[in-house]
């Protein structure tokens, strides 16, 4: 009996995890935060870790599309408690797990409150299971993308060189800033020449944010312009794995091995992710 119990108490603290919550964002779109948050995932999964992508684009099924799945169930299941979170995950390539997006939701802030619930529970039950929740956003400053980025534990910024990214990135981290002053940043430079120009980029960036912000930054590394990527992304698969040998796949592995050895402060006294994100929502008294 001891024995059994002590199993089974293994077999919940093994399964029971408080995973790293990464909010991938941008502030302009189409920089490649969809491509990194599958491929990183992938690169994570291959190193050991398990790893959920959540498509928190609430317009278009973005990383559905990428991965090439066409689920039955969605978010909007979840929202509508027809459906608990994990009854929705769909192993995509790689061993990833994927939460597919809904275009049903407008608004988080929208929701009533039964749905909120619903919603809150169901990332809490995520977090529990995964060593790394990726939260794929959509583009822009809007609340829904803010109030994911400033809940989440780590927020891995992508940015192109181009300075219309570069602008936009650094509103970004103005605005996460406001939102939760230990915002923890990590910056990719996706679309790079090479690795000077990602590194000089990042710099540039880095730079601006301690004289203005007073806060650093901490570079992950670049991905290169890379045609894989493109052609990959014709074929509804992740370049990682259409074209393992490829730059940008090598990149992306080099900064999910950063990643694992950068432990997040959160690690410690970390009030959970579901329970920040209802407060940025203004949900706190709800959920
Ligand atoms: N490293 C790269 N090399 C070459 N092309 C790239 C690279 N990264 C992204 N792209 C191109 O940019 C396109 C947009 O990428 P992706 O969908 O990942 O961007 P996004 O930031 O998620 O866009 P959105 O803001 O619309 O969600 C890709 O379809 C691909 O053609
Ligand atoms: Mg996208």
């Amino acid at each position: 009996m001891a024995n059994q119990a002590n199993h089974l108490r293994d077999f919940v603290r093994q399964n029971q995890r408080n995973g790293r919550v990464l909010a991938v964002t941008s502030g302009k779109g189409g920089v490649g935060k969809t491509n990194t948050s599958v491929n990183l995932a992938i690169a994570l999964a291959q190193r050991g870790a398990r790893v959920t992508v959540l498509d928190a684009d609430l317009g278009l099924a973005n990383v559905e599309v990428l991965l090439g799945l066409n689920s039955l169930y969605n978010l909007q299941h979840v929202v509508t408690g027809e459906k608990k979170m994990l009854d929705i995950l769909v192993t995509g390539p790689g061993g990833v797990q994927v939460v597919p997006g809904s275009s049903g939701i407008a608004r988080f802030a929208d929701l009533g409150p039964t749905a909120r619930q619903n919603v809150l529970a169901g990332l809490e039950e995520l977090q529990q299971y995964s060593d790394f929740i990726i939260i794929d956003t959509m583009a822009g400053i809007g609340q829904n993308v803010t109030a994911f980025a400033a809940a989440a534990d780590e927020v891995l910024l992508v940015t192109t060189p181009e300075p219309s990214s570069i602008v936009d990135a650094y509103a970004m981290i103005k605005t996460i800033f406001q939102q939760r002053d230990d915002a923890l940043f990590r910056l990719i430079i996706n679309q790079a020449l090479n690795e000077q120009q990602g590194q000089a980029v990042a710099q540039k960036i880095a730079h601006v944010a301690q004289q203005f912000l007073g806060r650093s930054l901490a570079y992950m590394g670049h991905v290169p312009r890379d045609p894989h990527v493109q052609q990959a992304v014709m074929q509804s698969q992740p370049f990682s794995l259409r074209f393992p040998n490829a730059p940008a796949t090598k990149c992306v592995q080099d900064i999910a091995a950063r990643l694992l050895q950068h432990r997040t402060h959160a690690d410690d006294t970390k009030p959970s992710f579901f329970r920040r994100i209802a407060e940025n929502l203004g949900l706190a008294s709800n959920a």
